[in-house]
């Protein structure tokens, strides 16, 4: 039995049946929620804010991973830790002090999450990969769901991955954009350990269905 990860991106969601596909998410074999939190500066798109979050906090019974794609994200660590998030992940693009971004995370009790947009290095992590709990590579460019998966995450994930081991670190790699059944094992093959996934579950005409799928064709 493998320990890999399923993260179902609520940015697919059925927002006027919010409930239903949280409900949907907790009966499922999802490991955690994925919350994107867009700022319509740092992406071209506004998703949703913190009441948002609070509703589906109230309901959700995993571990909330929230990415935040926002400038400037040191104002609002305290605001995500109240409502419940476990994860916050930061994007380095968005960062000028990652490190002190990290530590103040962690500080108030979540852990820390660091997202790369695709055309960033993932070898300018190297100094604080032993403070990073979770790399989120963008296999799309982030603002929207529904984008053609980057063939070029693959040969990342595994520079990424050679880096965790030299560093001695342990930080979980995460995929976040254009994952279906044709990409998932592959991705996990070259090192992933959670896949974001949102149009390919939520359109999907069996949600549960999708993510049973998905869950066992990554943890054989
Ligand atoms: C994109 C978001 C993703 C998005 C993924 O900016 O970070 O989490 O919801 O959606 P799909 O799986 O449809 O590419
Ligand atoms: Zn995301």
């Amino acid at each position: 039995m493998s320990d890999k990860l399923i993260a179902p991106s609520i940015l697919a969601a059925d927002f006027a049946n919010l409930q239903r596909d949280v409900e949907m998410v907790n009966t499922s074999q999802a490991d955690w929620f994925h919350i994107d939190i867009m700022d319509g500066v740092f992406v071209p798109n506004i998703s949703f804010g913190m009441p948002v979050l609070k509703a589906i906090s109230k309901h959700a019974k995993k571990f909330i991973d929230v990415h935040l794609m926002i400038v400037d994200p040191d104002r609002y660590i305290k605001e995500f830790a109240d409502l419940g998030s476990n994860m916050l992940t930061v994007h380095y693009e968005a960062c000028s002090h990652l490190h002190r971004s990290l530590q103040s995370i962690k500080n108030h009790g979540m852990q820390a999450g660091v997202a790369l947009n695709p055309h960033t290095n993932v070898e300018l992590l190297r100094d604080c990969i032993n403070d990073i709990d979770m790399v989120c590579l963008m296999s799309v460019n982030p603002g929207f769901g529904g984008q053609h998966f980057i063939e070029r995450t693959y040969k990342k994930i595994k520079q990424l991955k050679a880096l965790i081991l030299e560093e001695g670190a342990d930080t979980k790699i995460e995929i976040d954009g254009g994952v279906t059944d044709k990409n998932a094992e592959e991705l996990i093959a070259c090192g992933a350990d959670v896949l974001v996934a949102g149009s390919y579950v939520f359109k999907s005409d069996d949600p549960e269905e999708t993510i049973l799928n998905l869950k066992n064709s990554i943890n054989k």
